[in-house]
C-alpha cells in the first residue's frame, strides 16, 4: 500500500485544539479570551470600504490571473521602498504575482517547486522540502500534497530559533525542491539575521532549490524593520535584482489588519514566478478587482501600518509587564505571538492549554500542534514545551488575559 498522504497531513492545528478541549468548559464567571489564532482584532482601515465601493463595477469582470497592473505596481514600489532596493528594482510584470492572501501561494509554491525539481532528478528520486520546526502548518500541507519527503529542521532557542538548514546532509539538499523560512517567525516571534538569510540563499543556489521566505509579519516589529529575502539577495548580489532562487510572500492580513480582504503577493525570481503563475492559472483563486483597488491603496499608505505596529508594541509591553516574572516568558522580537515555555509551570503545552481554558477561559495553542516529530517515528516534537498566545486584542483585554495566564500558570508551578 502507498503512503496515506491525507493521514500524513493530519488535522489542522485549530481542529486538534478543538479536540483537546472537547467537553471542557471555561469558568462561568468570566468571558473567554480567544488567543489561539493570530487574527488582528483592530478595525480595518476605512479606505477599504470607500475604495471597494468606488470600483464596484469591476465585480462585473474576471480579474487578471496574475493581478491588476496597478496593484502589482503598488506592490513593486512598496518592496523597493521597504527594502531599500531603489525605485524600479522590482519588475511588477515579471517579479510580482498577486495572490489570495499568502497562505494558498505558500501551499502552491511546493507544487510548482516539486514539479520543477522532479524533472531534474534521476528517475525515482524523491524531491524533499525543508521545513522549520516548529512551523506554520501550511508549509507541511504543501510539502505533503506535492508528494515530497519532509525534512523538519529544528529551530531551537539556543540558535535564536533560526533553523540550521546547512546541517542537512548534502544528499538531501541535492534533492531539495523548496525550503520554507518564516521571518519574523510564527510561532517563535524571532527575526532571521541578514547573514542567516544570505547563507540560506547561497545554499539554495548551490543545491538548486527555491527559498520561500514567508514575510507576512514583516511590518510587526519592535526595534528595527526585519531584513527581507529580496533585500538579502540583492545584498549578496551587489545590488542586482534578479533575486535568483528566492521567493518572498506577504499580505495585508497582518500589515494592514485586513485578513478578510485576502490580498497578498509573491515576489522574486522571475522564472519561479512564471512557474507559480502557471500552476495558479489552473487552480489559484484570483482576487476580485475592487479588492485589488483597495489593496493597491493600502500598499501606498504607511500611516495605518505605523499605528498598527504601535498597537502591537504596546501589547508586547503589556505582556512583558504582566508576565516577565513567570518562568519561560520571553519577549518576542517581532510578530504578535508569545511562545511561552511552560515546562516548568505546566509540564507541557497541551496541559497548559487545558488548564488555561478550564481555570481562566484563555484559549491558547499547544506548541505541539505547530511542530513535527524531532526525528522520524519519534513521539516528541520541539513544540511540546510551549504554548503560542496571540496578542491581538486591545491593551486592556490583553492585560486581563496576561493576569489570568500568570494566575493559572503560577498556581501550577512545580516547585
Ligand atoms: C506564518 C504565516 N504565514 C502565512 C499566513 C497566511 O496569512 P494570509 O493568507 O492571510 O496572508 C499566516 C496566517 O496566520 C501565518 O501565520
Amino acid at each position: 500500500m502507498g503512503e496515506d498522504r491525507l493521514e500524513l497531513l493530519g488535522d489542522f492545528p485549530f481542529k486538534r485544539l478543538g479536540a483537546l478541549l472537547e467537553g471542557l468548559d471555561p469558568p462561568a464567571d468570566r468571558a473567554p479570551i480567544l488567543m489561539q489564532i493570530g487574527e488582528p482584532q483592530a478595525a480595518v482601515p476605512t479606505s477599504v470600504m470607500r475604495d471597494i465601493a468606488a470600483s464596484a463595477d469591476l465585480f462585473g469582470r474576471y480579474p487578471a490571473p496574475a493581478g491588476a497592473a496597478d496593484h502589482r505596481r503598488a506592490i513593486a514600489d512598496w518592496l523597493g521602498w521597504r527594502y531599500g532596493l531603489g525605485g524600479g528594482a522590482v519588475d511588477p510584470e515579471r517579479q510580482v504575482l498577486v495572490t489570495n492572501g499568502s497562505r494558498e501561494a505558500l501551499f502552491q509554491a511546493a507544487l510548482a517547486a516539486a514539479a520543477r525539481k522532479r524533472a531534474r532528478l534521476p528517475d525515482g528520486a524523491r524531491p524533499a522540502v525543508l521545513l522549520p520546526n516548529p512551523l506554520y502548518h501550511v508549509y507541511l500541507g504543501g510539502a505533503v500534497m506535492a508528494d515530497c519527503e519532509l525534512v523538519p529542521v529544528p529551530a531551537r532557542e539556543t540558535s535564536g530559533f533560526t533553523p540550521d538548514f546547512a546541517s542537512v546532509p548534502a544528499e538531501i539538499l541535492d534533492r531539495t525542491a523548496l525550503c520554507y523560512v518564516c521571518t519574523p517567525g510564527n510561532p517563535t516571534g524571532t527575526v532571521a539575521r541578514p547573514e542567516a538569510l544570505e547563507a540560506m540563499i547561497r545554499l539554495a543556489r548551490a543545491h538548486d532549490f527555491t527559498l520561500a521566505v514567508d514575510e507576512c509579519y514583516s511590518e510587526i516589529w519592535v526595534d528595527a524593520p526585519p531584513t527581507g529575502g529580496l533585500q538579502a539577495a540583492a545584498a549578496l548580489d551587489g545590488g542586482a535584482s534578479d533575486f535568483s532562487h528566492v521567493l518572498t510572500f506577504n499580505s495585508l492580513s497582518k500589515r494592514s489588519g485586513a485578513p478578510g480582504l485576502r490580498c497578498g503577493f509573491v515576489a522574486g525570481d522571475a522564472g519561479l514566478i512564471a512557474d507559480l503563475a502557471r500552476v495558479r492559472s489552473y487552480g489559484g483563486a484570483t482576487v476580485p478587482g475592487p479588492l485589488q483597488a483597495a489593496a493597491a491603496a493600502l500598499w501606498r499608505e504607511e500611516t495605518h501600518v505605523e499605528a498598527n505596529r504601535a498597537l502591537y508594541c504596546a501589547l508586547i509591553d503589556v505582556a512583558a509587564e504582566e508576565l516577565s516574572g513567570l518562568p519561560g516568558f520571553r519577549r518576542p522580537e517581532a510578530a504578535f505571538f508569545l511562545w511561552l515555555d511552560v515546562r516548568e509551570t505546566a509540564g507541557d503545552g497541551e496541559a497548559a492549554a487545558k488548564r488555561l481554558w478550564v481555570e481562566e477561559g484563555i484559549k491558547a495553542m499547544p506548541g505541539r500542534y505547530m511542530a513535527r516529530p524531532a526525528a522520524p517515528g519519534a513521539a516528541a516534537t520541539p513544540g511540546d514545551p510551549y504554548v503560542r498566545i496571540a496578542l491581538v486584542h486591545d491593551p486592556q483585554t490583553v492585560r486581563d488575559a496576561c493576569r489570568r495566564i500568570a494566575a493559572a500558570l503560577s498556581r501550577g508551578r512545580r516547585d
